[in-house]
């Protein structure tokens, strides 16, 4: 079979690793980077990290308003699918990449295979799930993580198609664990910190919560190191928004980094879906700067807490002891997803 695979975004990269390589042992795969991210730390960084092939083509297509960018992803998918002629189109989580791999291979009558397929935030002022949404609705294969993604697919009145596959993210983390990833921790951070990420769209837009969300970080005495995406650094500079003195603002880190780094702290603080799990996994405590997770199984375990910008509450989760340290940790399948997605690929259903 020849599976065309489209990835463009720095999750996308993490998601595709290992899956990418399960594909090629039985079949011949076309790798599409739209170029989504491009800066060096966003993609090539991983690519080199993880192992992952190079692209066979790369759209280029760079930032820009929605419309503009999915529309060249469109534009270029399209005619790339029209000459590889692939058998099945493979798109990943929610992102515009996504996106474009959905609508230009349903209009091509192309089968389509989502992966983490079936979450939902029920907040479609996000723009993931606007992606989210129209991915599922026109895929063919519907690979989700877990019970509630079914679920939610079956809410909407997709009947067919849908395979509780696990989490392909931890696949690759059991990977790291088991020492996979080569890399070198070139600087020594505190001894005790909270590690810290936020990018989404909506958490970079207004200054006053985030300088309220810091002065709750500075009452709270801890380092906290915070890896910021380009987005996040533009608006931090934009408003011209105070650091306070133990908010250690860093760029981005690859991916066995920021695991290294978050099996080390003393918890997360985050607006990520992935690193969410990630922390869930490690069996650290996560504090989400989002209104609703779709990752509610973690809220359930009382292993996450979701506090929008509270800044009050955020304090509060930093400086208690709220973590259910026995967390189970096999909410999300048991690490061999990409095996049981390539096994439903082979038989066709
Ligand atoms: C995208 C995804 C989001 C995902 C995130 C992971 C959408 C709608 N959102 O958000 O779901 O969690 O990726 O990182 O697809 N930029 C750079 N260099 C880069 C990439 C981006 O400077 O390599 C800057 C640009 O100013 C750009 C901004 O970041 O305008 C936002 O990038 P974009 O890809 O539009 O969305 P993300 O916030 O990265």
């Amino acid at each position: 079979m020849k599976i065309f695979s489209i990835i463009g975004a720095r999750p996308q990269f993490i998601k595709s690793a290992l899956l990418s390589q399960a594909i090629r042992e039985f079949h011949k795969e076309f790798l599409l980077h739209t170029g989504q991210h491009y800066d060096f730390n966003m993609s090539g960084l991983f690519f080199k990290e993880l192992g992952i092939p190079e692209p066979d083509i790369n759209l280029n297509v760079g930032s820009g308003y929605h419309g503009e960018q999915t529309a060249q992803m469109i534009i270029g998918i399209e005619r790339y699918l029209l000459k590889e002629k692939p058998d099945l189109v493979l798109i990943y989580g929610d992102t515009n990449s996504t996106l474009a791999g959905a609508i230009a291979s349903a209009k091509l009558m192309i089968p389509v295979a989502h992966v983490e397929a079936g979450l939902r935030s029920y907040n479609r002022k996000m723009p993931e799930e606007i992606n989210r949404i129209v991915a599922d609705c026109f895929s063919t294969f519907c690979f989700c993580p877990c019970e509630n993604a079914a679920r939610n697919l079956e809410k909407e009145g997709i009947k067919e198609g849908i395979y509780i596959v696990g989490d392909v993210m931890f696949d690759l983390l059991k990977k790291w664990e088991e020492g996979k990833f080569s890399y070198r921790l070139d600087n020594k951070w505190a001894e005790e910190y909270w590690l810290m990420t936020f990018h989404r769209a909506e958490n970079t837009v207004d200054p006053e919560p985030i300088k309220m969300i810091f002065n709750a970080i500075y009452k709270a005495k801890i380092d906290v190191y915070f890896p910021a995406h380009p987005r996040t650094r533009k608006f931090l500079n934009d408003f011209s928004i105070l650091i306070p003195s133990n908010l250690h603002l860093i760029d981005p880190l690859g991916y066995p980094e920021t695991m290294s780094r978050l099996k080390d702290s003393k918890g997360l603080i985050t607006d990520s879906g992935g690193l969410q799990k990630e922390a869930y996994w490690l069996s650290k405590p996560c504090i989400t700067l989002r209104e609703q997770t779709e990752w509610i199984e973690t809220v359930e375990e009382k292993a996450n807490k979701v506090v929008g910008l509270d800044a009050d509450l955020l304090f509060n989760e930093m400086t208690t002891d709220w973590f259910n340290k026995k967390a189970n940790r096999n909410l999300y399948g048991d690490g061999e997803s990409c095996k049981k997605i390539v096994e439903i690929i082979n038989h066709g259903n």
